[in-house]
């Protein structure tokens, strides 16, 4: 099997390109955030406080996730239900981030995570896929672009599915979640060694994808 790691800061366009890139490589693409945003959504729907992590890990028992993939599409299921819209809110992406701090929470997706690489091709997005999950990938890319390019984009994202958003709001919460991100003592945000950066503030999606996929294949 072989297996491709694109990591990443929140909004550099990792799913979007990852997603595309699979598509026309014909491999699975992992979107492993969704597993974070998973377990935060069930925390605000449970009265749960993200903040206390003891209370956090008690609930983890009474989750069960799963991933199925509909033409090519990952579709999160959280205890029997598809939450796979859900999970997209401001909100759950704050949440994520907070409960994807808890080290209990990061052990628990492991095995989940790496039993995906086992059966597939993949293309695995995340924060610690090159480093932690998926150490020995194939190929490892690290991809970046400018807080306030991401914000733009992630602005008319927003925009697209009708949702106003001010641009300084997400701008705010992009640095946030670097913060949180890349400064948390259990698998924070950071390039693997072996990894290529891409840094995507001045391409284009089709140009991402063009320089993702050309890296991929000239790994393989
Ligand atoms: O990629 P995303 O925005 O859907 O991720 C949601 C949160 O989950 C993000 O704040 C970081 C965290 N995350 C992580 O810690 N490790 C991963 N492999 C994927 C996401």
């Amino acid at each position: 099997m072989v297996s491709v790691a694109i990591d990443g800061p929140a909004g550099a366009g990792k799913s979007t390109i990852a997603r595309r890139a699979a598509k026309e490589l014909g491999f699975t693409y992992v979107d492993t955030g969704a597993l974070y945003r998973a377990i935060g959504l069930f925390c605000t729907d449970n009265g749960t406080d993200v903040s206390d992590s003891e209370e956090v890990v008690k609930i983890l028992p009474g989750i069960d996730i799963r991933i199925v993939f509909t033409d090519g599409e990952q579709r999160v299921i959280l205890n029997g239900k598809d939450v796979s819209k859900e999970i997209r809110t401001e909100k759950a992406s704050m949440t994520a981030s907070i409960v994807s701090a808890i080290p209990g929470v990061r052990s628990f997706l492991l095995e989940l995570q790496r039993s995906f690489a086992k059966s597939a091709n993949v293309i695995m997005d995340g924060r610690d896929i090159g480093t932690v999950v998926l150490p020995d990938a194939d190929v490892k890319i690290f991809l970046t672009a400018s807080p306030e390019s991401r914000a733009d984009r992630r602005t008319k994202q927003l925009a697209a599915k009708g949702t106003i958003a001010d641009y300084n709001d997400v701008l705010s919460d992009i640095i946030k979640r670097d913060y949180n991100d890349s400064h948390r003592d259990t698998a924070p945000l950071k390039p693997a060694e072996d990894s290529i950066i891409v840094d995507t503030t001045e391409l284009t999606l089709r140009q991402s994808i063009k320089r993702i996929t050309d890296i991929i294949r000239d790994k393989l």
